[in-house]
């Protein structure tokens, strides 16, 4: 195996919960590029991606942002600040869009998926509660989350996941009201400051075996 098994441990326990970053560093745009890799590339049930993620670089939204945040310092200091947000329906057409998008992928007829999509219409849009769809897909974005907090530590860049924040507030600034889209929490990325006790801060986890559970 040529994955560095160390390397991989290592970042899992540098990463934590950033409180303080430091303004004054950026991440890079390579960086930054795989990062929205992390986004893009994250699975999701159907393969459906049933999410939006809003890079907010407007230091006067983001202050706005931060208010509606319980003032925490990271909306505004972090180098980078991404709301992920959600579809709050999944609907016929978002379907049938999804569709397209493999025909052109994979260049293949709509006769190939037609079976996957009316599946998909039959359990999802037929088949579901309106609440149930709307839990599913925020459960969905929390698999993004994870994908880019583990992708930002591998590059060891700082994070702190947030859902210490008003959605419906970040709806009304971000003109998402009337949209198909709405907040579900935000993560903040860019490089701890030498001041942020956190980080000194010893991990607490259960311990493994009551974590894990082998079933033979
Ligand atoms: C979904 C989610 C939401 C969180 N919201 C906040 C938040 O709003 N502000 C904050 O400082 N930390 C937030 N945290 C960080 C957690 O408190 C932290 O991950 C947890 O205590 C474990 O510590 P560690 O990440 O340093 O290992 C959040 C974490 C997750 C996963």
């Amino acid at each position: 195996m040529s994955v560095d098994l160390k390397a991989v441990k290592n970042a899992l326990t540098w990463r934590y919960a950033t409180k303080a970053f430091d303004p004054s560093r950026k991440i890079s745009p390579e960086a930054w590029a795989v990062l929205e890799d992390a986004l893009v590339l994250a699975p999701s049930s159907y393969g459906l991606q049933p999410w939006q993620f809003l890079v907010i670089e407007n230091s006067e939204v983001r202050q706005k942002l931060k208010a509606v945040s319980w003032n925490q310092s990271q909306v505004t200091d972090a180098s980078h600040f991404v709301v992920l947000t959600t579809l709050r329906d999944v609907s016929a057409d978002y379907i049938k869009g999804f569709i397209r998008r493999n025909m052109e992928v994979r260049n293949l007829a709509h006769d190939s998926f037609a079976g996957y999509e009316n599946m998909m219409i039959k359990n999802i849009v037929d088949g579901m509660e309106k609440t149930t769809i709307r839990t599913w897909n925020h459960r969905q974005v929390y698999i993004a989350m994870g994908f880019l907090l583990e992708t930002a530590a591998l590059l060891e860049i700082d994070t702190v996941a947030m859902e210490g924040l008003d959605p419906k507030a970040y709806d009304r600034l971000l003109g998402l009201e009337q949209s198909p889209y709405e907040t579900v929490a935000a993560v903040a990325l860019g490089y701890r400051s030498a001041d942020d006790k956190n980080q000194f801060a010893q991990k607490v986890r259960f311990p493994k075996d009551q974590v894990i559970k082998v079933i033979r």
